[in-house]
């Protein structure tokens, strides 16, 4: 029997972790932090992640074969396979200050791992980290083996938020990188047995360390390229009249393109894409590939420019000047049923606004108060580290309110900016909005969630991202900075 111990109860550990010990009742599953709030959290009735599905795979197993210490030593000590999924922030100092992921944390588990081992071990990277991590990572625990032999394999995890659950119960694919001696490819099989229980074999590919390593930030890559493919048409289509639905829809009609993730939107956010690509963009750098990094360093420049975008076109449309006006923002977190908002395109938005001097009052059924206030006062690429690491929010810093419904955020506001596609805000009861709001009242709906055209019919001025501009918009041109 096989006994696995995960470094790090995050978005990452704690699902993937739970679904292993649901299908696999014989393996003991023991996830590890060293966050005691988290570990109290994923103990108790209300986990610290809020993931649809989730709360019944935790119920089913929690106590029988899963479990969540602090007792971080223990429990790596006494397992066969480690997994570890542990912060891999952006260096924001230094060599590759911006780009470079801080390897930090990472480091430090695979010092522990090597002081606590008495026995052989397969380490899993299950964090995304940058390519030839494995090679480090190995020789830390070759260095300090004393005698114990280790297998490093890169089982990255292809999970989306909000569908985490289903994306583990029926993954496209699982991913195994190894070694190719028989050690190594003897430790894949024994990952690839856990995955087996469920997923069929078809599904499970091995390959090279560097093969699963790259593979993880290319598939981020390549998806957020997606959205910044879509979302530069956006622009191209509000200058010109087309819509980018109508245009998304038709060729994602093409069968080598498909018709998933070509929603045009105020921009990507989630802890993977942009730091995923920026250690693409560095690995590039290292390795003497400019014109590479270049390439996909645009991505985030597109990505960037639809935000500040948006921004503007708020701004603009309301005389060029929301100073002292009152902004409904409706949505935080990244996507939808997450409440998640790590790099949300909602905090960029938020500051440009404020950056402005608007007065913007912030609704979201999954996030908190203390979590926007935290995010609002943040330094770039600060959230990446473990929460209680992390700086607090100054309250009174800036003219924010946060509101337990959207009814609330919009009274009295002149604008309503929808950033989160959650489905209550396809459903609210926007004639009651509009009578609760100044006059002009603005929609600004950066998900394209509500039909314009039934909002205009109320009154609304309404701008949707890549949708033909009303006859308002046409006259008050945003102009990206
Ligand atoms: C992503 C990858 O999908 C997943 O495989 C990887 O393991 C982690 O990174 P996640 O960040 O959870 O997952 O969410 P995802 O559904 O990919 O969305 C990322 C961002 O893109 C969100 O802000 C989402 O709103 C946005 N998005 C997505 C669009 O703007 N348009 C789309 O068509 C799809
Ligand atoms: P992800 O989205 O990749 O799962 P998270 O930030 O949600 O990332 O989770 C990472 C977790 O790893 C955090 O809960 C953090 O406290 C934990 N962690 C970081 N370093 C260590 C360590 N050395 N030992 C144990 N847990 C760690």
């Amino acid at each position: 029997m096989v006994k696995i111990c995960c470094i790090g109860a995050g978005y990452v550990g704690g699902p993937t972790m739970a679904v292993i010990a649901l299908k696999c009742p014989d393996v003991e599953v023991v996830v590890v932090d060293i966050s005691e709030a988290r570990i109290a959290g994923w103990n108790s009735d209300r986990l610290p992640i809020y993931e649809p599905g989730l709360d019944d795979v935790v119920k089913r197993c929690r106590g029988r074969n899963l479990f969540f210490s602090t007792d971080v030593e223990r429990y790596v000590g006494e397992a066969d396979v480690v997994f570890v999924s542990v912060n891999t922030p952006t260096k924001t100092r230094g060599l590759g200050a911006g780009k470079a992921a801080d390897l930090t944390y990472w480091e430090s588990a695979a010092r522990m791992i090597a002081d606590v081992s008495r026995s052989d071990k397969i380490v899993v990277e299950k964090s995304t980290v940058p390519v030839k991590t494995a090679e480090a990572i190995e020789k830390i625990l070759a260095h300090n083996g004393r005698g114990v032999r280790y297998q490093i394999l890169s089982n990255p995890e292809f999970l989306a938020e909000g569908t985490a659950v289903r994306d583990l119960f029926a993954p496209d694919r699982v991913l195994i990188g190894g070694r190719e001696t028989p050690e190594g490819q003897a430790a894949v099989k024994v990952l690839k047995d856990v995955y087996a229980r469920w997923v069929p074999e078809d599904r499970i590919i091995t390959t090279n360390l560097w093969s699963a390593e790259l593979s993880k930030l290319a598939a981020n890559a390549f998806l957020a390229q997606r959205i910044s493919s879509v979302n530069a048409i956006s622009a191209l289509c509000e200058a010109t009249g087309a819509d980018v639905t109508e245009v998304a829809c038709s060729i994602g009609k093409d069968s080598r393109i498909g018709p998933r993730f070509l929603s045009a939107s105020v921009g990507f956010g989630g802890s993977c894409f942009q730091k995923d690509i920026l250690n693409l963009v560095y690995i590039c750098e290292c390795y003497g590939l400019p014109e590479v990094a270049d390439y996909w360093r645009q991505v985030i420049g597109i990505n960037d420019y639809q935000k500040s975008r948006f921004v503007n076109r708020v701004v603009s449309s309301m005389f060029n000047t929301v100073a002292g006006k009152k902004v409904a923002v409706l949505g935080f977190a990244f996507k939808k049923d997450t409440g998640d908002t790590r790099e949300t395109p909602a905090i960029d938005v938020c500051r440009g606004l404020l950056g402005d001097k608007a007065v913007v009052s912030i609704y979201d059924p999954q996030v908190t108060e203390e979590q926007v206030r935290r995010d609002l006062a943040m330094n770039k690429f600060d959230w990446d580290h473990p929460r209680h690491l992390q700086p607090v929010g100054e309250p009174a810093d800036q003219p924010v309110a946060v509101t337990s419904d959207a009814y609330e955020a919009a009274h009295d506001a002149h604008a309503v900016c929808i950033l989160t596609e959650w489905e209550e805000f396809r459903n609210l009861d926007y004639r009651r909005m509009y009578d609760l709001m100044q006059k002009p009242a603005f929609v600004f709906d950066g998900r394209n969630i509500v039909d314009p055209e039934k909002l205009r019919d109320i009154g609304f001025i309404v701008y949707a991202i890549g949708k033909p501009l009303d006859q308002w918009l046409k006259d008050m041109p945003a102009v990206a900075s």
